[in-house]
């Protein structure tokens, strides 16, 4: 079964062509970052625009690059959300009329489940139960990946997600948008135990994650420290910083394998870029016997191959969209 998926869930127009759920014959990426940079983040409106030139194109290089026609494509899926509502609506849009003029079946995407389903690209052979740590610039979640179709979550950011912690913190250090990859580098030429950043519900809280009183100590101890007119050494602040969020994350991550019993944790979202995360989250693994898998970069941000994977299995248990579909921004998970 071919599937043509199209993702443009925020700053990055993806079509890919995936047979059978996990074999990737295109994925095309044109990303925005160099335009959302200046602006500090991502202008809704400008990623809107940005999307309707870009969307058409993307799919027929992602269909010449598989060799394929239109008329080769078994269903069309898409992100219906969460995300930007105008950035999603063109994808969606898309997508409808592809399948409509193709006349074959639509298929609605939930992007973190996209995420997730990234992992199955990356190994052929990883399948459900899993554990799943979600760390992207909108979401901070451990699920449980009971069955292709069946997930539970154990708990969820209450304020900020870590990748917009990331983003926030690399701001105020004066860097641009994408935060993460910055706050990443600087990290590695600084002293994390320079200044004390507190852990956002640490121990006893479920499995919960809170994200704003740590991005405000980090604000908070820039601004004092230039009222002051001291030294801030960028460096140690980022490796602070990252070494509050890793903690978290691995804490909670290593609680939630010993309390499901689950064998596998796979990483998932932007954040999983993060080297920190995942030298220190394969080394709580293996000390565990637990197989650790994250997928490549390219996989890991935005891209139409995780919601092709992710279309094969709602395919296969038949859930279709029509042409009703809507745009969701706050689609729940
Ligand atoms: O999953 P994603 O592409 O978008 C959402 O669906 O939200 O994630 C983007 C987020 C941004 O916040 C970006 O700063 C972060 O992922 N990110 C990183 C790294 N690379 C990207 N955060 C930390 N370290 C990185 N190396
Ligand atoms: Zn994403």
């Amino acid at each position: 079964m071919k599937i043509l998926a199209f993702e443009s869930s925020c700053d990055e127009t993806s079509c890919a062509v995936v047979e059978d759920g996990r074999q990737v014959l295109s994925d095309i990426i044109s990303t925005q970052v160099p335009i959302h940079k200046k602006f500090g983040g991502v202008v809704p409106e400008i990623a809107s625009r940005h999307h309707i030139e870009d969307v058409l194109p993307v799919a027929i290089e992602a269909l010449e690059q598989a060799g394929c026609s239109w008329s080769d494509m078994d269903a069309i899926a898409v992100t219906q959300g969460p995300g930007l509502v105008g950035a999603l609506l063109v994808g969606v849009a898309a997508a409808k009329a592809v399948a409509w003029a193709i006349d074959k079946p639509l298929i609605a995407v939930n992007h973190i489940e996209g995420h997730i389903f990234a992992n199955l690209v990356q190994y052929p052979d990883l399948e459900p139960p899993f554990l799943s740590l979600v760390v992207s610039g909108g979401h901070t979640m451990l699920v449980v990946v009971r069955d292709y179709n069946h997930f539970e979550i154990l708990g969820q950011t209450r304020d900020d997600a870590a990748g917009e912690a990331f983003d926030k913190v690399a701001r105020v250090l004066g860097y641009p948008y994408p935060g993460g990859p910055h706050i990443d580098r600087l990290a590695k030429e600084g002293n994390s135990s320079a200044i004390h950043f507190p852990m956002g519900l640490s121990k006893g809280h479920n499995f919960d994650f809170s994200f704003s009183g740590l991005k405000s100590s980090v604000i908070n101890y820039i601004n004092t420290m230039k009222m002051k007119k001291e030294e801030i050494v960028a460096e140690d602040v980022a490796a602070s910083f990252q070494k509050a969020v890793v903690d978290v994350l691995i804490e909670k991550a290593m609680e939630a394998v010993k309390v499901t019993g689950m064998k596998t944790i796979a990483l998932a979202g932007g954040v999983a870029a993060n080297s920190e995360l995942r030298t220190r989250l394969e080394e709580e693994c293996s000390k565990r016997g637990i197989r650790m898998c994250r997928p490549s970069l390219t996989l890991c941000t935005d891209n139409g191959a995780m919601i092709g994977c992710r279309a094969y299995y709602m395919a296969k248990a038949g859930e279709f969209a029509d042409m009703s579909l809507n745009a969701d921004p706050r689609l729940p998970f």
